[in-house]
């Protein structure tokens, strides 16, 4: 009965399945992979180091916002990572109209107690998201749209007083930034 013999031998044929071949095998894969690596490693690093961001954007990457002078019924606007967060000091009447919807009103449905972290204060990064237009309604000459929050004159959304999508074709919510009181009357966006 025929055999059908496997060779330990490489390409060329000659034997190298002794444990010193291997050995030196093994060797030098290990260098070559070594090499690699660290070829890897410089190439890779100065275009890591590159897209760090550099101190004064990282210095940004937070906004600290004084809420003291804010009167209710006002808001104001701050720069936060290039974009405009609208900060309002909230009525009861606006608080109250926010709470008030049923959620299968909304086209982005979420609460207003879910956008807060005290009821007066909403805090919303003003960019529509339709195409990305500043919404007015911070001005108290401003018009503010049918729900008493802000209107995007660009295609015609509303946003409510809780800064959620109402009518118009934005399809979300404008969305609320990280953010944190660091005191009362303080808040640190970022
Ligand atoms: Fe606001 Fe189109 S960008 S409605």
């Amino acid at each position: 009965m025929a055999e059908t013999m496997v060779s330990p031998g490489g390409p060329s044929g000659a034997p190298h399945g002794t444990p010193q071949g291997e050995t030196r095998r093994d060797f030098l894969t290990l260098t070559t992979a070594a090499f690699a690596a660290v070829g890897v490693g410089a190439v890779v690093w100065p275009f890591i180091s590159s897209m760090n961001p550099a101190r004064d954007v990282l210095a940004l990457a937070s906004t600290e916002v004084d809420l003291s002078p804010i009167a209710v019924g006002q808001a104001v606007t701050v720069v936060w990572r290039g974009k405009p967060v609208f900060v309002r000091h909230r009525t009861a009447e606006d608080i109250q109209a926010a709470r008030a919807t049923p959620l299968s009103e909304l086209k982005d449905p979420a609460t207003d107690q879910t956008r807060v972290q005290q009821d007066q204060w909403l805090v919303v990064v003003g960019v529509c998201t339709h195409l990305g237009c500043v919404p007015l309604g911070q001005k108290p000459t401003d018009v503010k749209g049918d729900y008493n929050g802000w209107f995007c004159p660009c295609h015609g959304s509303h946003y409510d007083t809780s800064g959620r999508i109402r009518v118009g074709p934005a399809p979300l919510n404008l969305p609320v930034p990280d953010y944190s009181f660091t005191s009362d009357t303080q808040i640190r966006i970022g």
